[in-house]
């Protein structure tokens, strides 16, 4: 963390957890931005200085058009980009929401809907 001071242009936040905000702050350029895309039920905080140093910009988003999306997925097309996932089937939904539940998960889930019934009904 501490080499990657100051080398970000934004940081897209998608942590639906409590987390600090300072340490992802101090990744950002001058004029960078931390965009906080997931719904937390507790309070986020940080200290001024770590916006104030740097001109920084905390702002938000939640869901995107299928427009945004395409295009979001063009940029990670060109750039290169991709997460890790842990992909399940729809048999190991209700697992999912457990390990979810008890934050038993390192990575998103993706569910995998092929040969299930919802497949079946979107090929319908
Ligand atoms: C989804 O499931 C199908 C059928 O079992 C399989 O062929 C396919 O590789 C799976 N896709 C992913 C991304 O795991």
């Amino acid at each position: 963390m501490q080499e990657m001071a100051n080398t970000l242009d934004y940081i897209i936040d998608t942590m639906l957890v409590f987390h600090p905000l300072e340490p992802y702050l101090s990744l950002l350029k001058l004029d960078g931005k931390l965009i906080l895309m997931g719904i937390i039920s507790t309070t986020l905080q940080f200290l001024t200085p770590a916006v104030l140093l740097g001109r920084k910009t905390i702002t938000g988003s939640y869901v995107g058009s299928v427009k945004e999306i395409e295009e979001m997925l063009e940029f990670c097309k060109e750039k290169d980009l991709s997460s890790t996932i842990e992909v399940v089937k729809m048999d190991y939904l209700n697992k999912a929401i457990e390990r979810v539940e008890k934050n038993d998960v390192k990575y998103r889930f993706v569910v995998n809907v092929s040969r299930s019934k919802l497949d079946q009904q979107i090929h319908l």
